[in-house]
């Protein structure tokens, strides 16, 4: 049964939401589940803009036979080749003998490397600046590579505005009938979803992400339709705003994330305690998350909304807490860049974390780790609050 949204005259969502898959990627939890956007321009030629997930095709399948209503397809656009947009593409052309494929030539080979076929249908490979038009409606092609994929294009339909996105100002959460941002609460309920899909999918290329959005500014943007979450129709400025803080590793507050890995509960009680003493300094926005039990994709959101994070973590093996070497990991694979940290270790005898996780921080650009380091031995002490104390005042300080 069909499930599309119009938006506008001549445009329509015809994507997908996905609750069954648990995994982004298979490693990015996503509770909310997600949605795969595709979209459909019924011009004097009719172009699907993307396809879906293999999971969601019957979906489109559906939602492309109802919307068409007896018409030929007769464009399949790609703007992304990974298959969450593309495994669909061959089930689409076999229903459509007709539709002719247009994509970049590196999606193209992508295609061939994924074995999905492409058959008799007519090819036409799309670089910057080439056109593509249906009528009414013209699309114009940018090259936003590494967005998420190198052989990524954006394209904008200058008749409606429309600016179709690809991944950028995509995020996690499925729509479950909203389709307009307008139709949410943004701020309160997808931020985080959008903030924590901006750096785990696309934040290791901000320099990329800052091109497309020169090359954004260019435009007379009245839509934002990306491959997942809400289109935008109003207040796009806020959303861009987002992209061009998270792009630049701006921070999007003053505050701190005390990121702990403890074993017996001394170093959470220390994290605690910290905490505290931070709220008493007048610090405002204190997050703790244990590295154990929170998704290191939670923790990068953190780390990408706050300006400073505190790393209070046990020695293990030798070496670093694993769960918090993989959350050291993943800010070093992502590029994470100007942050202030500070750092508490723990250990019972031959204590080594502090020494690896305050390297592994100041090797970040424009990283560094706030004095004094504290060393606890086995549990806070008298003696450890003082020092506590005397970091709250620094970190205090330093966000001042
Ligand atoms: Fe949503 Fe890069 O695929």
């Amino acid at each position: 049964m069909y499930n599309t949204r119009k938006i506008t005259e001549e445009l329509y969502w015809v994507g997908a939401n996905d609750h069954r898959t648990t995994l982004f990627e298979n490693i990015h939890p996503i509770p909310r589940g997600v949605s795969y956007n595709a979209y459909l321009l019924l011009d004097q030629q009719t172009a699907l803009l993307d396809t879906v997930d293999w999971s969601a095709c019957r979906q489109l399948l559906d939602n492309l036979e109802h919307q068409l209503g007896g018409r030929e397809l007769d464009w399949v656009v790609l703007h992304h080749m990974e298959p969450d947009h593309a495994a669909s593409l061959q089930v689409v052309l076999d229903k459509y003998p007709k539709a002719k494929v247009a994509a970049s030539a590196q999606a193209f080979r992508f295609l061939e490397q994924f074995g999905f076929q492409t058959g008799e249908h007519e090819r036409r490979e799309l670089k910057e600046g080439d056109s593509l038009s249906l009528g009414r409606h013209t699309l114009t092609f940018y090259t936003a590579p590494m967005v998420h994929w190198p052989e990524v294009l954006v394209s904008y339909d200058e008749t409606t505005g429309a600016l179709f996105s690809a991944d950028a100002f995509g995020t996690f959460g499925a729509l479950d009938g909203k389709l307009f941002a307008d139709e949410v609460d943004f701020d309160r309920d997808w931020l985080e979803d959008a903030r924590r899909y901006y750096v785990n999918i696309v934040g290791k290329y901000g320099v990329q992400v800052q091109t497309l959005l020169k090359k954004a500014a260019g435009l007379d943007i009245k839509l934002i339709c990306p491959l997942h979450g809400p289109v935008w129709r109003e207040e796009l400025s806020y959303f861009l705003g987002k992209y061009d803080l998270w792009s630049r590793w701006a921070p999007e507050e003053p505050g701190v994330l005390i990121a702990y890995a403890s074993m017996y509960g001394n170093t959470e009680a220390a994290a605690q305690a910290l905490a505290t003493q931070l709220v008493e300094q007048g610090v405002r926005r204190v997050e703790v998350r244990d590295v154990s039990t929170t998704h290191v994709s939670h923790l990068m959101d953190l780390t990408m909304r706050l300006s400073h994070v505190v790393l209070a973590g046990v020695t293990y093996n030798g070496g670093v807490f694993p769960p918090m070497a993989a959350f050291l990991e993943d800010m070093k694979a992502l590029g994470l860049k100007d942050r202030t940290f500070a750092i508490l270790e723990n250990g019972t005898w031959a204590p080594a974390a502090g020494k690896l996780m305050a390297a592994a921080v100041e090797g970040l650009a424009g990283c560094s780790v706030l004095a004094p380091s504290i060393a606890l031995r086995s549990a806070l002490t008298e003696g450890g609050q003082e020092q506590l104390h005397e970091l709250a005042q620094g970190i205090a300080e330093s966000i001042k």
